[in-house]
């Protein structure tokens, strides 16, 4: 059975908009894994827009499931991980003006540099996953640098306009998935899954786990809106019964 993991960034994203302590991604970590997550998700970026280093250790001791940490491939991120030691690293490319993560990580391209953080990641006793496009190169390039799974990048897959389009991206997936086992890599997958979308990735032999965070948010947040409203009205309407003074 394909394992969903879920990313909760998104929840810190809402909390810093105010720069307060709610929500709190933690505490939605903790009823995600009460409702069936086998795996909780964060990307300590380096602009720090959403996830903090408090939420990564505060998850280390409350996640029962398994923390699955994003990071770019630099020295103070592998310094950070090494200190916390999540369950799992997943290495991602990262820009600073980018919305969210645009493509996988270019292992093909920088194939040393990718090897020697794993390298140093494992030694930490960190398992090691790498994010990367459905591209045989990628997966070539992966499968030397030592880490033990790959996460195939979605997007463009979700992205594709029309159903030529992602039949094409469906199949550029299983085929990288058959190379990546055929490699001895783990493999896992992400990136842009929603409710309409989810289902051809989970059909997918040989995908383990489904890493998704935008579209189980922005459901978490319209489902709960009606109590949300009527638990306000309700205190409202009390309020204005009692009058003033009271
Ligand atoms: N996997 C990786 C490597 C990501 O960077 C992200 C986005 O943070 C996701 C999965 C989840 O993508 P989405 O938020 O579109 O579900």
């Amino acid at each position: 059975m394909t394992r969903l993991n879920v990313n909760v960034d998104h929840v810190a994203t809402v909390r810093q908009a105010r720069g307060g302590i709610e929500p709190d991604p933690v505490l939605a970590a903790y009823l995600a894994e009460l409702a069936g997550a086998e795996g909780i998700v964060v990307h300590l970026r380096e602009d720090r827009r959403h996830i903090q280093e408090r939420d990564v250790w505060m998850l280390r001791e409350t996640v029962k499931t398994k923390l699955n940490l994003e990071m770019a491939p630099t020295d103070p991120m592998v310094k950070i991980a090494a200190d916390i030691r999540p369950d799992m690293a997943t290495l991602v490319p990262e820009k600073r003006q980018e919305l969210t993560t645009e493509g996988g990580l270019d292992t093909a391209g920088n194939p040393k540099e990718i090897k020697s953080v794993v390298k140093r990641l494992r030694k930490e006793g960190i398992f090691v996953s790498l994010f990367i496009d459905p591209d045989p190169a990628q997966i070539k390039a992966a499968a030397a640098t030592g880490a033990e799974m790959v996460e195939i990048h979605t997007g463009a897959y979700a992205d594709a306009p029309d159903e030529a389009g992602k039949e094409a991206e469906l199949s550029r997936i299983r085929k990288a998935v058959g190379k990546a086992y055929a490699a001895g890599l783990r493999v896992s997958a992400g990136h842009g899954l929603d409710y309409f979308n989810v289902v051809r990735i989970a059909e997918i032999e040989g995908i383990e786990e489904l890493n998704i965070g935008h579209s189980i948010i922005s459901r978490a947040i319209t489902a709960g809106m009606d109590l949300a409203v009527r638990d306000m009205t309700d205190l409202i309407r009390a309020g204005s019964l009692q009058g003033p003074g009271v």
